[in-house]
């Protein structure tokens, strides 16, 4: 990974954020953009929001579309992008599906079977093929690279009206770790983030009235994350400095869950 020269000038990195069109993932992108790094900001149906955001960051950036579900999609999606930036240094595998709960007793067995292929076929399969597909280039480009995935709290705190996007987000970090060891010799790091519940519009029902309240107090500081505190972490784990964080979970709840 280019850490720079000696007058401490780095070029920009080219960045791939999954899922960018709105909430963490944005917030990501305008992170890295506001470090002179170059994005692809990906989105799977809200074409608009990507857009508005590539125009907000500047110039040097670009949007990209794919539904991560579909493993035909994933090449395509990872050409584009090294097509508009020349090449890829970071990505982030921020995308995720949240389908409505579904909790085992009163979910019928249709429903729950169907929400499982949903959700890992976003979540886990389709960072997994992301993740296969930026790996190759990075290793053919020989410059090394960062792999950050956005996790959850949720993998190790338990999911039970949501399941599937527990286990989905335990792969995630699990396959963080199997490829930190797979993609060392090449100068590839890969490290994950485990956010508890983050202020964005996917919670925000969740997050107001008493319901919220209950959550807030959660954590000692009695509130949830902003996404600029999960894409903080993100830049910090996608850094050269942060090669020895390779296959790191990195908890990120307000102490609101307390791992051995
Ligand atoms: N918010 C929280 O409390 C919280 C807590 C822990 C972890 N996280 C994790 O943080 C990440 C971002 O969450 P967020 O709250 O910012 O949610 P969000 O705004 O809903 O972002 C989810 C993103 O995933 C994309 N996506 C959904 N289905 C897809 C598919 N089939 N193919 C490709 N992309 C797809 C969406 O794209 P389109 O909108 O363009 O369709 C969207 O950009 C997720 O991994 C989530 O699990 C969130």
């Amino acid at each position: 990974m280019n850490s720079g020269n000696e007058y401490g000038v780095r070029p920009a990195r080219r960045i791939l954020v999954t899922g960018a069109s709105g909430g963490i993932g944005a917030a990501v992108a305008r992170a890295f953009a506001a470090l002179g790094d170059r994005v692809a900001v990906h989105y799977s149906s809200r074409v608009d929001r990507a857009e508005r955001l590539v125009t907000e960051l500047g110039d040097g950036h670009l949007a990209v579309g794919a539904d991560l579900s579909d493993p035909a999609a994933v090449p395509g999606l990872v050409q584009t992008t090294v097509d508009g930036l020349g090449g890829i240094d970071v990505l982030v595998n921020n995308a995720a599906l949240v389908t409505t709960s579904h909790p085992p007793v009163t979910t019928d067995y249709e429903t729950w079977a169907r929400v499982w292929q949903e959700v890992l076929a976003v979540n886990l399969i389709g960072a997994a093929n992301l993740t296969h597909q930026v790996a190759g280039r990075m290793v053919e480009q020989g410059t090394g690279g960062r792999i950050v995935n956005v996790g959850s709290r949720g993998a190790f705190r338990g999911e039970p009206e949501n399941a599937a996007y527990g286990a989905s987000k335990a792969g995630l970090h699990s396959l963080g770790q199997s490829l930190a060891v797979a993609l060392a010799p090449h100068g590839i790091a890969v490290a994950s983030v485990a956010p508890g519940f983050v202020d964005t519009d996917r919670v925000s029902e969740r997050l107001s009235g008493e319901r919220g309240d209950a959550i807030r107090a959660q954590s000692p500081y009695g509130r949830v994350a902003t996404p600029e505190e999960v894409a903080s972490a993100v830049v910090y784990l996608a850094s050269p400095q942060a090669q020895w964080a390779s296959g790191a979970i990195l908890d990120l709840n307000g102490a609101s869950y307390l791992r051995s």
